[in-house]
C-alpha cells in the first residue's frame, strides 16, 4: 500500500469525499462506499430512495442496501439518511430488521432526517398506474411512453415535496394529530387522482394510514433527528464525511437524459441541498464507472449492444437489477458520457469497476464521439433524450485481453491490453483512475495511484 492509497484505513485522507455514479446507475457505488468507509467517520445518503440498490460483498456474504448507507457494516461508523432522501418507512424498517437478523448492528449508529420526505403507499400505486397508462399505447402513435421506473414511488413522492401541501415528512410521523390532519387532505385528493389513472381500489382511508404510519414513526423515533445540525456538529468535531450518491449522474433530474431520469439531483451537485452542508465541504469526488455501460429502464443508450456482445457482458457481469431484478441493458463504454458526468460532478478521481467482465473479448470499444443526424461529429454529451436517441456512437477499437484478472492486485500486473484500455480512459476523461475493481469482493480491488 502506497502513501496515497485511497482505501487504506491507516491512511485517513483528511478529506470529505463523495462517491457518485457517472453512468446510469449500478456502477458499484456500494462496494466503493464500503471500502472508503474505513477511513471516514460518517456516511451520508443525500438523494433518491429505495430505487437504489447498493451491493456490498464481504467474505461471500452479500448485502443489498436500498435506503441505509453502505457504511452500516462498520459498527463504529455513523450512518445518516439526510433530508434529500425520500424514505419508505416500511422498506427502511424491513432493511433494519434484515440487517439485525444477520448480526449487523443498527442502533444509535443510524440517523434519519426529520425533513426527509416519506414515500407513502399511494405514491407507489401512482408510480405503477402512471407507468401502466404510459405504456398502454393509447396515445394514437402506438408508442410506449413509460420511463421504466422502479415503481418505488420515487417520482410521486418528490412531486409531493414540490407541491408542498400534499407532502409528509419523517418528522410529521411523530405527531399523530398533525399527521391525521395532513392525511385527511391528501386522501381526498389522491383517491380522485388514482381513480383517474384507472386504479380500482377503495378510497384511501386517513384513519388507517395514520395509524400505520404513526406506528412506523414510533418505531423509527430513536433514529429521527435534525440531520443538518448533526452533520454540522460532525464537521465541527473534525469527523470525516463520506457522501454516498444514489442513482447516477445521467439519471439526474436536471443534468441527465431527461425525461428518462429519476426525480432527484443524483450528481454530486445534489449534496448541498440534500444535506444542508455547503458545497465547499465536498473535497474529493470519486466518480464511479463501469468498464462498460449498463442501463435499466427506458431511454437512449448510444453504445447499447442488443446482440451477443451485450448478452456476454450481461452474463459475465451478472447484470440484473439489485432492486427490481430486471435484466440490465449492456454496451460498450461511452467516454463522451463519462467525461460529461465527471465534469458535472467535479470528479477528482475515477473508480473503474467490473473490469474483469471484459476479459475474453477479441476487441473492446470505447465511444469517443457521437455522429449527429446531419453527419457531423461531436464529443459533447447531449442530456436530452429525444436528441440523444438520434446519434450514432463512434468508437475507438482496442485489442482485448484473454486472461482472467479477478485475482489481480496490481495495475502493472494487468494484461498489457487491459492497461492500455485504462490508459485510454484516463487520457480521454483527463482524471486519474484511483481504484480498479476486478470482482465484487472487498479484496478484489486494485489501488492504482
Ligand atoms: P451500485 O448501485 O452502484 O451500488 O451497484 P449495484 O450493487 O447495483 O451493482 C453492481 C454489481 O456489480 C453488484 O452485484 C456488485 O456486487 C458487482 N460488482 C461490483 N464491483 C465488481 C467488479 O469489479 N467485478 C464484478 N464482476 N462485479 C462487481
Ligand atoms: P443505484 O443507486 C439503476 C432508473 C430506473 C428508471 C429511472 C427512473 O442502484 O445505482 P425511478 O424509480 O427512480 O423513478 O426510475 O431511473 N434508476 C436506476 N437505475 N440504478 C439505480 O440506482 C437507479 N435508480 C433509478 O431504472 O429507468
Ligand atoms: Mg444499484
Amino acid at each position: 500500500m502506497t502513501q496515497h492509497d485511497p482505501i487504506s484505513p491507516d491512511n485517513k485522507p483528511g478529506h470529505h469525499t463523495a462517491v457518485v455514479g457517472l453512468q446510469w446507475g449500478d456502477e458499484g457505488k456500494g462496494k466503493i462506499v464500503d471500502l472508503l468507509t474505513a477511513q471516514h467517520d460518517v456516511i451520508v445518503r443525500y438523494n433518491g430512495g429505495a430505487n437504489a440498490g447498493h451491493t456490498v460483498v464481504v467474505d461471500d456474504q452479500k448485502y443489498a442496501l436500498h435506503l441505509i448507507p453502505s457504511g452500516i457494516l462498520y459498527p463504529d461508523k455513523m450512518c445518516v439518511i439526510a433530508n434529500g432522501v425520500v424514505v419508505d418507512p416500511q422498506v427502511l424498517i424491513e432493511e433494519i430488521e434484515a440487517l439485525r437478523a444477520r448480526g449487523v448492528e443498527v442502533g444509535d449508529n443510524l440517523y434519519i432526517s426529520d425533513r426527509a420526505h416519506v414515500v407513502m403507499p399511494y405514491h407507489k400505486e401512482h408510480d405503477a398506474a402512471l407507468e401502466r397508462v404510459l405504456s398502454s399505447k393509447a396515445f394514437g402513435d402506438d408508442g410506449d411512453h413509460s420511463i421504466g421506473t422502479t415503481r418505488r414511488g420515487i417520482g410521486p413522492a418528490y412531486a409531493d415535496k414540490v407541491h408542498r401541501s400534499t407532502a409528509i415528512r419523517v418528522g410529521d410521523l411523530l405527531d399523530t394529530d398533525h399527521l391525521h390532519g395532513i392525511l385527511r387532505v391528501i386522501c381526498t385528493i389522491r383517491t380522485a387522482e388514482l381513480a383517474a389513472l384507472g386504479v380500482e381500489a377503495p378510497p384511501l382511508n386517513a384513519d388507517d394510514l395514520c395509524q400505520r404510519y404513526a406506528a412506523f414513526g414510533r418505531r423509527l423515533r430513536p433514529h429521527i433527528t435534525d440531520s443538518t445540525y448533526l452533520l454540522h456538529q460532525c464537521l465541527a468535531d473534525g469527523r470525516w464525511i463520506l457522501f454516498e450518491g444514489a442513482n447516477a449522474c445521467l439519471l439526474d433530474i436536471d443534468h441527465g437524459t431527461y425525461p428518462y431520469v429519476t426525480s432527484s439531483n443524483c450528481s454530486a451537485l445534489g449534496i448541498p441541498p440534500g444535506t444542508g452542508l455547503p458545497g465547499r465541504h465536498v473535497e474529493l469526488v470519486l466518480g464511479t464507472m463501469k468498464a462498460y455501460t449498463s442501463r435499466v429502464g427506458e431511454g437512449p443508450f448510444p453504445t447499447e449492444q442488443d446482440n451477443p456482445i451485450g448478452e456476454r457482458i450481461r452474463s459475465r457481469g451478472q447484470e440484473y437489477g439489485t432492486t427490481t431484478n430486471r435484466p440490465r441493458r449492456c454496451g460498450w463504454l461511452d467516454l463522451v458520457a463519462v467525461r460529461y458526468s465527471a465534469m458535472i460532478c467535479g470528479a477528482t478521481g475515477l473508480a473503474c469497476m467490473l473490469l474483469d467482465v471484459l476479459s475474453g473479448f477479441d476487441e473492446v470499444k470505447l465511444c469517443t464521439h457521437y455522429r449527429l443526424p446531419d453527419g457531423t461529429l461531436t464529443d459533447r454529451f447531449i442530456p436530452d433524450a429525444w436528441r440523444l436517441g438520434k446519434v450514432e456512437a463512434v468508437y475507438d477499437t482496442l485489442p482485448g485481453w484473454t486472461e482472467e484478472i479477478d485475482e489481480a492486485t496490481d495495475r502493472s500486473a494487468l494484461p498489457g491490453n487491459a492497461r492500455r484500455y485504462l490508459d485510454r480512459i484516463e487520457a480521454f476523461v483527463g482524471i486519474p483512475i484511483e481504484i480498479i475493481s476486478v470482482g465484487p469482493e472487498r479484496t478484489q480491488t486494485v489501488v492504482s495511484v
